[in-house]
């Protein structure tokens, strides 16, 4: 087996926390353990097609554990389908041209569900790569969780409970909607651990009329203010069904001008689910008579420092995916498996998403407590 030198490391995606204490750990153990030589490569795959490279060493990954964000900088970009002067193009051959220029025989991608399709996509051109999960929408497939995912709890959870009291106070209803992307994580941990009476979430489409049910029930018991948890990717049953025909067309389309088409009629779908959260939020108070407000936590999810819980996690995958380069294993993930790691073909990962089954337990947990999920 030959000995593998010289390795990059990318962010890509969206950021979370816990990112720095993954690059630490890869770096730390890589270069210690292991005399690897570490490059970082700057803002994601999109550093290593314009060569924005950076040593790593003992100083830049000193005192990072504990910070938010990436060191790294990250992008959103499609290697295979880049934009160049208003053109798309292909630009994974640029990719491996400048693997074998700066020497690395390796990349450790550590990203959420794009990350792994680019990765794949890059295997297929021949480079050893090995990813770690992140992101705080517990949807990368084939990994208990992700880092990330612990700290946007957290944070969420914060907020719900904040949002208690002051819905309490003015007898109100607060509809407070909660990140995740197209599963329903982040809204059902937080909803659940702070005590949210409706929680919704892309995987259990809504019926306002149900929602307004469980919330006049709590008016006849006394209760005159609500706190609703709402997935961004949330969707009412209409919405839903509309959704899953074009999902359905999609998944028989066979020609390429097929599949535009259904692009072009989800884009659109998506377009129209924009601002869905307010107008619940409107909904809910001329349904019920309740005066309604709309907090979108957003961005604040996803910023500052990580949680113990993360910085554990991203450490165990680190190092872990460090000993993997070293023994020479690559086209896999890095996957979070009980106590320990499990490498996983990244072709099992890529493409795919976890989402909550309607029979998770924390479903249940929270049906036996008296959540309304709108259904
Ligand atoms: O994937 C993480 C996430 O924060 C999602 O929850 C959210 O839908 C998305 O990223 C937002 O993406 P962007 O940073 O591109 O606005």
């Amino acid at each position: 087996m030959k000995r593998i030198k010289r390795i990059g490391i990318l962010t890509a995606g969206g950021d979370c926390p816990g990112l720095n204490a993954a690059i630490r750990a890869v770096g730390k153990a890589a270069m210690g353990l292991y005399g690897i030589e570490v490059i970082g490569i700057r803002d994601g795959f999109l550093g290593l097609i314009e060569e924005r490279m950076m040593a790593l060493d003992k100083a830049t990954l000193a005192g990072i554990l504990t910070v938010g964000g990436t060191i790294l900088g990250t992008s959103r970009i499609k290697p295979h389908r880049m934009e160049v002067k208003g053109e798309v193009r292909d630009v994974r051959d640029v990719i491996v041209k400048n693997c074998k220029r700066h020497g690395l025989e390796a990349l450790v991608c550590i990203g959420g569900g794009g990350t792994h399709k680019n990765a794949l996509r890059l295997i297929e051109k021949g480079l050893n790569i090995i990813t770690l999960p992140k992101t705080i929408d517990n949807d990368v497939a084939m990994t208990d969780t992700s880092f990330g995912f612990d700290t946007a709890v957290g944070i969420a959870t914060e907020a719900v409970d904040r949002l208690h009291s002051t819905a309490h106070s003015h007898h109100r209803i607060i509809v407070a909607e909660i990140m995740g992307h197209r599963a329903g994580w982040l809204a059902l941990g937080a909803g659940l651990a702070g005590g949210a009476d409706v929680i919704l979430i892309p995987e259990i489409p809504y019926n306002v009329k149900k929602i307004v049910t469980a919330i006049q029930r709590r008016s006849r018991h006394g209760t005159n203010f609500s706190i609703v948890a709402v997935a961004e990717g949330a969707l009412s049953r209409d919405d839903g069904a509309r959704f899953k025909a074009v999902q359905a067309r999609k998944a028989r389309a066979t020609t390429e001008k097929e599949l535009l088409k259904i692009k072009g009629d989800l884009a659109e779908l998506y377009h129209q689910h924009a601002g869905n959260t307010m107008r619940l939020a409107a909904q809910l108070e001329r349904l019920t008579g309740l005066e309604s407000r709309v907090t979108i936590l957003g961005y604040v999810q996803r910023g500052g420092a990580p949680s113990a819980v993360d910085r554990l996690l991203a450490t165990r995958l680190g190092t872990a995916c460090a000993e993997l380069i070293r023994e020479g294993v690559f086209g896999v993930m890095v996957a979070a498996r009980g106590e320990g790691t499990q490498a996983v073909p990244i072709n099992q990962v890529a493409g795919k998403r976890k989402q909550v089954r309607p029979d998770h337990p924390w479903i249940a947990s929270a049906r036996a407590v008296g959540t309304c999920f709108g259904d």
